[in-house]
C-alpha cells in the first residue's frame, strides 16, 4: 500500500537502524512501493538482524552511528531523505554515559550530514519523552522523562529543533508510543508485550502481567508507523509529533483479545513489578500527526493483533518450539 504520491523514483534514501524491527520495515516498504528509488540501511546489527532484511535488495553498510570513521563512509553517497532509527532502543539500559552518547551525541553527527547533503530528517522519538505525566501525551507538555532512555529521546528532539531553526533544514521527529508487528523477534526481551505475551500464550505458560493488569498503554501497529514516515516526507515545516493509535488501551484487554484471536484458554499469572519506574497509562494526542502530516491510524488493537497473530504463530513454530 503506497500512503503518498510522494515521488521517491532515483532519490537516495538513508535508514539508519534499517536491520531493526521498525527500520526493517519502512526498508522493505519503500522497496516495494518505490522501487526505483535507492535505499541505504545503516546499522551496528546490535539488536536488528539480517532475518529481518531479507528479501531487502539494497545496499547495506554495517557501522556504529556512534563511530565518527563508520560515518565517513556515507559520504560516498547524496542523500535526499534520512530517516534516522538507530538508537539504543532498550528503555531499561542505566548506563546514561552509554544511552546519551549513542542517542544524542551521534545525532548530532547525523544532523550535520542531513545539512551537507540536504536531505529532509525524519527521526524515530519516543513516548518515553512523557515520563509519566498524566495523559492525553501532547508535544511540549509534561514532558518529564523518567529514565536515561526518555531523556536521550527528548534532548534529541529539543538539539533537533535547535538545529533546523537554525540551518533551515526541515527535521521531522516522530514519537512513537508502543509499537508492535511483523519483525521485532530479534529485540528479545525488549519486543512488544504483545509479542512477548502471544508467544508465551502459544508455549501454553502462564503468561505474566503486572499487577493488576490495569495499566495502559498506546499501541500502535507498526503499518501506522511506516505510513506516518511516509507522510513526514512531504511535511514543510520542522516538528515534532506524537504516533500512536490515539487510545489506550488496558493490559488484561490486549491480553484478552490475545487469548481470542489465537484461540487458547489460559490464565494470567499477576507478578510485582520489578521496575522502579513505569509508564502506567499513556495516550497520544495525535491531533497534530493529523492536522500537518494527514496521519490517520488505520489499526485499532483488534485489528492490528489480528493481522500479526499469523506471524506470531509462524515465529512460535520457527524460532521458539
Ligand atoms: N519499538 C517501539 O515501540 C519504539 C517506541 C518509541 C521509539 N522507538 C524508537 O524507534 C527506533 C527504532 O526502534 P526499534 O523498535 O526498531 O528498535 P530496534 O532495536 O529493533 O532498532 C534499532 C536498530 O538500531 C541499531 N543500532 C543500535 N545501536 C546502533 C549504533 N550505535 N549504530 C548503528 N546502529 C545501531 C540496532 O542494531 C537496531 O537494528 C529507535 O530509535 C527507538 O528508540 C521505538
Amino acid at each position: 500500500m503506497k500512503y503518498s504520491d510522494i515521488d521517491l523514483s532515483h532519490k537516495t534514501i538513508l535508514i539508519t537502524g534499517g536491520a531493526g524491527f521498525i527500520g526493517s520495515n519502512l526498508a522493505l516498504h519503500i522497496q516495494d512501493s518505490y522501487p526505483e528509488a535507492r535505499i541505504v540501511v545503516f546499522d551496528a546489527f546490535v539488536l536488528g538482524h539480517f532475518k529481518n532484511l531479507r528479501g531487502y535488495k539494497g545496499e547495506i553498510i554495517s557501522g556504529d552511528i556512534a563511530n565518527p570513521l563508520d560515518l565517513e563512509r556515507l559520504n560516498d553517497y547524496r542523500f535526499d531523505y534520512i530517516f534516522h532509527e538507530a538508537a539504543v532502543s532498550d528503555t531499561t539500559i542505566t548506563d546514561q554515559k552509554y544511552v546519551v552518547q549513542v542517542n544524542v551525541n551521534a545525532f548530532y553527527d547525523i544532523l550535520k550530514i542531513a545539512k551537507k547533503h540536504g536531505a529532509k530528517t525524519i527521526y524515530a522519538s519516543s513516548a518515553g519523552a512523557y515520563g509519566n505525566s498524566e495523559p492525553p501525551n501532547i508535544v511540549g507538555e509534561g514532558e518529564n522523562p523518567e529514565n536515561a532512555y526518555g531523556f536521550s529521546k527528548l534532548a534529541m528532539d529539543r538539539a533537533a529543533m535547535r538545529f533546523a531553526k537554525e540551518n533551515g533544514v526541515t527535521i521531522v521527529g516522530l514519537r512513537y508510543f508502543n509499537v508492535y508487528g511483523p519483525r521485532e523477534t530479534y529485540k528479545g526481551k525488549t519486543a512488544s508485550m504483545i509479542l512477548q505475551l502471544g508467544l508465551q500464550i502459544l508455549s501454553g505458560k502462564r503468561p505474566r502481567l503486572f499487577k493488576w493488569g490495569e495499566q495502559k498503554r498506546d499501541f500502535v501497529y507498526i503499518e501506522d508507523v511506516i505510513q506516518a514516515n511516509i507522510k513526514a516526507l512531504s511535511a514543510t515545516k520542522s516538528d515534532v509529533y506524537n504516533i500512536g493509535g490515539g487510545t489506550a488501551r488496558e493490559f488484561n484487554e490486549i491480553f484478552g483479545n490475545l487469548t481470542k484471536t489465537l484461540e487458547k484458554d489460559i490464565e494470567v499469572e499477576y507478578i510485582d513489578n520489578p521496575w522502579g519506574f513505569y509508564q502506567n497509562h499513556t495516550k497520544a494526542d495525535i491531533s497534530a500527526a493529523k492536522a500537518d502530516l494527514g496521519y490517520a491510524p488505520r489499526f485499532d488493537a483488534e485489528k492490528g493483533i489480528g493481522s500479526y497473530a499469523p506471524y506470531i504463530v509462524r515465529i512460535y513454530e520457527s524460532e521458539i518450539k
